[in-house]
């Protein structure tokens, strides 16, 4: 390459760097990246321990009677809603089928997004109703969930994120054999939330002998990488989050890897609720599983360890199976949670892509949070990742994929959601430069590593004057960075863009 070339080059990342920062910093202050937090300051308090403890006895067995279902959907009323909402609402869902129950009625899931079924790099949530077969509320309310963020998009900010920025996929119920029986367990009496492989003790290991309720749920998570995602149960007030099992079987608060940023999550839900953080049993209105009852092959805990999937176990009526007339208050007191649950998919934690730099193409690959025994994979063919956090904290995020260098940077999250992208060297840097990766790397978020890596292999008399121009931008830069994190926070720096 001759130094008239090389100056050139020089002159169009200089430029395009420029483009790309005020594009990028109109898009940040403007656009959907708002820093405003959808959360009330008074959000971010202490969320506490539970100071009281109850077992779920499980006495509340539904009420035998035929007229409990009265109001609610049959199972083939809830098929042809669904059938119904595909066809209404075709320009933002897919109805696809992950599976039969036992006796044969297909698992029908609703994906909402503005490219259904399409891959995007957008973190994906599930709402799962109807486990126990004898807790509807679930079913209902999630039918009115897609009916609504169907009818207000464009015109409501939640409906309009959770279908522009990210791939909900709802199914109302799991256990529709359990429905139809009015029991909480499947056609084969098997309580499916005890079903799936647990971490503590051997049980259904034999995929062979699992239900296939449990098994379509398993399969589906390998096919689709939640981020996130929430069951819905009946029978008691509360937003409940691993781990469900203690390792001794003793009820005590069993705390897993990332237990704050679960209380953070259940802290969405329970807050945004009609009066759930008002309980007097459970404080702030959640619970850690074990602290409240043990139990084991549950699938919130299954999901964490193997579906690389933050979930939730929500409690969302003390009766489990109220009259049909309650439903559409139940429905008011539990929208704000549903939809905020799932936005707080892209507002909150810490989001961006993997890319390699001799390439510029996308690597699949894990992120690691210090201080965090627990890994986040990034989509596959994105190497997009979505890293759930507590907001308001200091942390270390690691990008690592094998056979290339791990990164590491330090970030300060503020209340809301935060963009950094990884560019990673192969671990035996070919001899050619590296210049062209550095021109497809994501401008307006570029760390000291990408600079470092932009740089190796060039004339340093080339890029004097480059330097300067950036280091003057740079200045510039963080003055703004100052400025507008000011603006919000009186408290400490910095988006991770260290020049
Ligand atoms: C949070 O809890 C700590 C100790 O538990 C306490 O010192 C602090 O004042 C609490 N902060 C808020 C905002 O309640
Ligand atoms: C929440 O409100 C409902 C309906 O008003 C009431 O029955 C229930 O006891 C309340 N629960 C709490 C924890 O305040
Ligand atoms: C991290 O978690 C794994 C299980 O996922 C465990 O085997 C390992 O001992 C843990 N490491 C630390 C340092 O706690
Ligand atoms: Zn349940």
């Amino acid at each position: 390459m001759t130094h008239h070339m090389e100056l050139n080059l020089s002159v169009s990342i200089f430029l395009s760097l420029s483009l790309c920062y005020f594009l990028h910093s109109a898009f940040a202050r403007g656009g959907l990246q708002s820093h405003d937090s959808i959360f009330p300051p008074e959000f971010f308090g202490n969320t506490t321990y539970n100071g009281h403890a109850r077992r779920l006895f499980e006495k509340n067995q539904s009420n035998k009677s035929v007229d409990v279902a009265e109001g609610y959907m049959t199972n083939s009323e809830l098929e042809a809603a669904i059938k119904a909402f595909g066809k209404r609402c075709s320009n933002i869902s897919r109805i696809y089928s992950i599976g039969k129950s036992v006796n044969g009625v297909p698992l029908w899931v609703i994906e909402i997004s503005d490219k259904p079924g399409e891959e995007e790099a957008e973190p994906a949530f599930k709402y799962i109703g109807n486990v126990h077969g004898d807790e509807p509320v679930g079913r209902e309310l999630l039918m009115l969930l897609a009916n609504w963020i169907c009818d207000n998009y464009l015109k409501d900010q939640l409906a309009t994120l959770i279908v522009e920025r990210t791939h909900l996929h709802i199914l109302p119920s799991m256990n529709p054999d359990g429905y139809s029986l009015r029991q909480r367990g499947n056609a084969n009496n098997v309580d499916l939330n005890r079903n799936f492989p647990d971490q503590f003790f051997s049980m259904n290991e034999d995929a062979s002998a699992r239900e296939p309720e449990t098994r379509a749920i398993m399969e589906w998570s390998s096919q689709i990488h939640f981020t996130a995602s929430a069951s819905l149960h009946g029978g008691a007030l509360v937003a409940n989050y691993p781990w469900d099992g203690s390792q001794d079987k003793r009820q005590i608060y069993y705390a897993c890897p990332d237990d704050e940023t679960f209380r953070f999550l259940a802290s969405v839900y329970s807050r945004f609720h009609h009066n759930m953080s008002l309980s007097n049993e459970f404080p702030g209105g959640i619970t850690n599983g074990a602290f409240w009852y043990p139990i084991y092959g549950g699938m919130q805990d299954w999901n964490y360890i193997h579906g690389d999937c933050f979930e939730l176990t929500l409690e969302i009526s003390d009766n489990k199976w109220p009259p049909a007339h309650e439903l559409a208050t139940l429905w008011k007191y539990n929208k704000m949670s549903m939809l905020n649950l799932v936005v707080s998919l892209v507002q909150t934690g810490v989001h961006g892509r993997i890319f390699s730099s001799d390439s510029g193409r996308p690597l699949p690959g894990t992120i690691t949070i210090e201080g965090v025994n627990h890994t986040v994979k990034t989509n596959r063919v994105f190497a997009d990742y979505h890293r759930l956090l507590t907001p308001g904290g200091r942390y270390k995020v690691m990008a690592t994929v094998p056979g290339y260098k791990s990164k590491t940077t330090n970030i300060w999250l503020e209340k809301s959601a935060m963009t950094v992208d990884f560019v990673l060297d192969p671990e035996v840097t070919p001899n050619g430069n590296l210049l062209r990766s550095a021109c497809e790397c994501n401008c307006g978020r570029l760390n000291r590593y990408e600079f470092e890596s932009f740089f190796r292999g060039a004339h340093f008399e080339v890029y004097a004057i480059l330097i300067l121009v950036l280091g003057f931008l740079c200045f510039l830069f963080q003055r703004r960075i100052k400025y507008n994190l000011s603006k919000q926070r009186q408290l400490g720096p910095k988006r991770p863009v260290a020049l």
